[in-house]
């Protein structure tokens, strides 16, 4: 018999109704069209007064129970501790992290509301997995409350090494909670390291079984790395649709044959979008012939616009882009296109199949999806070039890109020259090694893996 599969995520994207920008989003909605199921998490909608309530719709073949959240505890817990704490630590962005001690109470209830609401809706024969850096005490929580349940847990974002993660004064319970999960999966093996480095500093080196696993408080943990993929054959359909549609040859047209360098991220100070307009700025002064003939487009979505770490970056890179434009743009040409809005995600395939560079250059990433995208997004006869950071999760299985420090502007600057004048041959031959890469480790590898760990906890040989 099929165990049912629950997933949970504090962001839900229901098919149809929203589509949630961003790795989680994509990979676990393959899982659910895959393996049908339920998806349990936050129906973004806040309540100020009253119980919150809740919701279950069908699609696809999956359920999705959504719950509204009281605005207040919302708030803290997501703004508070979520992203103004361990997003910025988990991304090395020490100088960005506070601590306060409401936001953490606040995170911690907000867990307690989603155990309540979730227990509701389990039974007993399901695999729980669950995601993300928002929902790691949820496991000992559930337990508290009687699940008997495998539960996993997957990381998106990176797992910080210890000497950056001790900084968080509640880090030894983080972790306590992360091994109350079955099984804990990390995007690269360095993230792996770090998190049974940090164990083993809790626990003593006793407590690392072996590879594979971690022996606490005498149970075992399993850990193990999923890098997340992308639904390549949908994508190569997408971009192919989407380059012959009205959006894209109209863009098309208005580049009047000029080479387009195209970027696509929200806009996190995580993404190197300064680093990365800087770069391109050396690059026009460097390469003065190429004044004129190259443009960049910059996709960047405002995310999680009400904090101030957010509004910062995003004042800088409007005064940034409006300073490098007025410096070089001629009559007839603007160096920087800077767009804060989002496309349809069949748009911003059709855009990256036109584009002659990919510029995917983040300071700090879990794997990064939007690398991924470009290489199945190309066409295999006259592909573009991916330049992409070494300090990316993607960078890890992605070695036939163009790979750039994002923190040196030089060299950034000289990788889109590389990428540009890159003779077809040598195009194709980096893009097969890719897409081969790609294939091997699709999205359906990476929920495949996962849950088949997850039901070998269930029923061990
Ligand atoms: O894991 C990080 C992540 O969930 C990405 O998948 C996604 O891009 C982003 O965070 C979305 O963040 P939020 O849910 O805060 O909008």
């Amino acid at each position: 018999m099929t165990r049912r599969l629950v997933s949970v995520s504090n962001r839900v994207s229901i098919p149809r109704k929203q589509a949630a920008p961003g790795g989680l989003a994509v990979g676990v909605l393959a899982a659910m069209k895959a393996r049908g199921g339920l998806w349990f998490g936050w129906s973004g909608e806040l309540t100020d007064e009253g119980e919150p309530g809740m919701e279950v719709v069908r699609r696809h073949g999956a359920s999705f129970a959504v719950t509204d959240f009281p605005r207040e505890l919302f708030e803290r817990y997501y703004y508070g501790f979520s992203n103004g704490m361990l997003w910025p630590l988990f991304h090395y962005f020490v100088e960005t992290f506070h601590y306060d001690e409401p936001s953490w109470d606040a995170y911690l209830e907000a867990n307690r509301f989603y155990a309540d609401r979730l227990t509701r809706v389990l039974e007993a024969d399901d695999l729980v997995w669950v995601h993300d850096y928002h929902l790691i005490p949820l496991a000992r929580l559930l337990r508290e409350r009687g699940a008997r349940q495998p539960i996993g847990f997957f990381l998106h974002i990176p797992f910080p090494h210890h000497e950056v993660l001790r900084c968080l004064p509640v880090h030894e319970q983080l972790l306590a909670d992360l091994c109350a999960f079955d099984v804990v999966g990390f995007q690269t093996d360095n993230d792996l390291r770090c998190f049974r480095d940090a164990v083993a500093r809790l626990c003593g080196e006793a407590c690392l079984a072996g590879p594979d696993e971690l022996r606490v408080d005498g149970r075992i943990v399993r850990t193990g790395v999923y890098p997340i993929g992308v639904d390549v054959d949908a994508i190569v359909g997408e971009s192919d649709r989407s380059s012959q549609g009205e959006m894209v040859r109209r863009m098309v047209a208005s580049l009047t044959d000029r080479k387009l360098v195209l970027g696509v991220d929200r806009l996190d100070y995580s993404k190197g979008l300064v680093e990365r307009f800087n770069a391109f700025d050396r690059f026009l002064q460097d390469h003065p012939e190429r004044r004129g003939r190259v443009s960049l487009m910059q996709v960047a979505p405002l995310s999680r616009a009400d904090m101030r770490a957010y509004s910062a970056i995003r004042e800088q890179l409007e005064q940034l882009s409006g300073r490098i434009n007025g410096r070089h743009a001629e009559a007839d040409w603007v160096p920087i296109r800077y767009l804060n809005r989002n496309f349809a995600h069949e748009s911003l395939m059709g855009f990256m199949r036109v584009a002659d560079v990919g510029l995917v250059t983040p300071v700090r990433d879990g794997m990064n999806l939007v690398a991924k995208e470009f290489i199945a997004s190309q066409d295999p006869a006259d592909p573009g070039v991916l330049v992409l950071s070494r300090l990316a999760g993607a960078a890890c299985e992605l070695g036939e890109a163009v790979l750039v420090n994002p923190y040196d502007t030089h060299g950034m600057a000289e990788a889109i020259e590389q990428a540009i004048a890159m003779p077809v041959q040598e195009r194709r031959r980096r893009h097969e090694g890719l897409l081969d890469v790609l294939r091997r480790n699709d999205i359906h590898a990476w929920h495949g893996k996962f849950v088949a760990t997850l039901e070998s906890v269930a029923s061990p040989e």
